[in-house]
């Protein structure tokens, strides 16, 4: 059932068609005209997770356990070990409840990356510790990422009606696991007030994975026979919103940028707006299904020049520096932040 859902997953994000906002459109970085840089003295590596990666960009977690999955995270690891960036696999439960199989597409994810290269778990919310464990074991994971998806649930057919609890289980996931815990939205955003209550329980790491980019409501509704949830469409914070509202909080909770990040100027916006690292999910995937390793390739060559190309427009030589970028808010995000 659910290496079924997970290939009807991908197969619907290929044909969602709503355009959702993520408002980092609204973020304005004032042009530099007098950098005193050359474009070859730009550095974009960075340290995450304790290990050093070429470039401030994850590959965010899709997907895992079956055949298809084994072969997209053949892709997407290769493009992740080749760039030197971090990768999240999809959810682990398929290979700790149900099928013993799907383990194998996990494990080449690490087998392709390395030890060298940054490699995360992933699980529900739901997750028990010993799960957690077993996730982190399958891979040797860096850090392990716990998913919350509550819109995605309820318009799932199938999906969980019962959210009580998981605070708490969160917490003695933080408290049992020796690798940070990122805890991470799909698609719908993190409040100001979410972030609290996780940071109030030990979480330093939050991906807010806003609105704007791949929408789990349309993909789920394009599997519901029930009801039709198009006017929820639109539901959720968007990234920009997200980002800085959470922001708000003591800087030792690290930030990632998610949620319809698919250019250099999404990355750029989104470091400046204090994320550590951004995300990519939705937009990589259609590159790797439409034309395989090498059309993403292309596609992260020019995203990785475009973002130097933006960095020596603002007089900002590496990622620490492009972190202390001034910006104004426009438009809507005004209101949202
Ligand atoms: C096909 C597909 C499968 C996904 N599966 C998972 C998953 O198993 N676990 C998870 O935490 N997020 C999952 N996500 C959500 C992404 O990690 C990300 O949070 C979300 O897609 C927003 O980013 P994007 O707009 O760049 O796609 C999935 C996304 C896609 C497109």
């Amino acid at each position: 059932m659910r290496s079924i859902r997970k290939r009807e997953h991908i197969e619907n994000y290929l044909k969602t068609t709503f355009q959702g906002d993520t408002l980092l459109g609204d973020v304005f970085l004032e042009h530099n005209a007098l950098p005193d840089l050359n474009l070859d003295e730009i550095d974009t590596t960075l340290e995450f997770e304790g290990k050093k990666i070429n470039f401030p960009l994850l590959i965010n977690a899709m997907t895992g356990g079956s055949s298809l999955t084994m072969e997209i995270n053949r892709d997407l690891s290769t493009l992740a070990r080749d760039f030197k960036i971090p990768m999240a696999v999809g959810s682990q439960t398929i290979a700790i409840k149900d099928d013993e199989d799907a383990i194998d597409s996990f494990k080449i994810v690490r087998e392709i990356i390395g030890d060298e290269g940054v490699v995360i778990s992933n699980l529900s919310g739901q997750a028990s510790v010993e799960q957690a464990k077993q996730a982190i074991d399958m891979i040797d994971a860096d850090a392990i990422q716990i998913h919350l998806n509550p819109a995605q649930e309820l318009v799932m057919e199938e999906g969980d009606r019962e959210f009580r609890g998981i605070i708490n289980n969160i917490e003695a996931i933080v408290k049992a696991v020796d690798k940070p815990v990122i805890v991470k939205e799909i698609g719908f955003g993190i409040s100001e007030d979410v972030a609290k209550r996780l940071y109030n329980i030990g979480v330093r790491y939050i991906d807010i994975s806003g609105f704007g980019g791949t929408n789990f409501v349309e993909i789920e509704n394009l599997r519901n026979q029930a009801f039709d949830f198009t006017e929820l469409y639109s539901w959720g914070i968007p990234t920009a919103a997200s980002l800085i509202n959470c922001r708000k909080l003591p800087k030792d909770l690290k930030l990632i940028s998610s949620g319809g990040i698919r250019n250099s100027m999404d990355i750029v916006r989104s470091i400046a707006l204090g994320a550590e690292i951004t995300g990519i999910s939705g937009e990589l995937l259609s590159y790797v299904i439409h034309g395989g390793y090498l059309n993403a390739k292309d596609y992260l060559d020019n995203i990785i020049h475009k973002v130097k190309i933006l960095m020596l427009l603002l007089g900002k030589k590496n990622i620490e520096q492009l972190k202390n970028t001034d910006y104004k808010i426009t438009g809507r995000l005004k209101d949202l932040v």
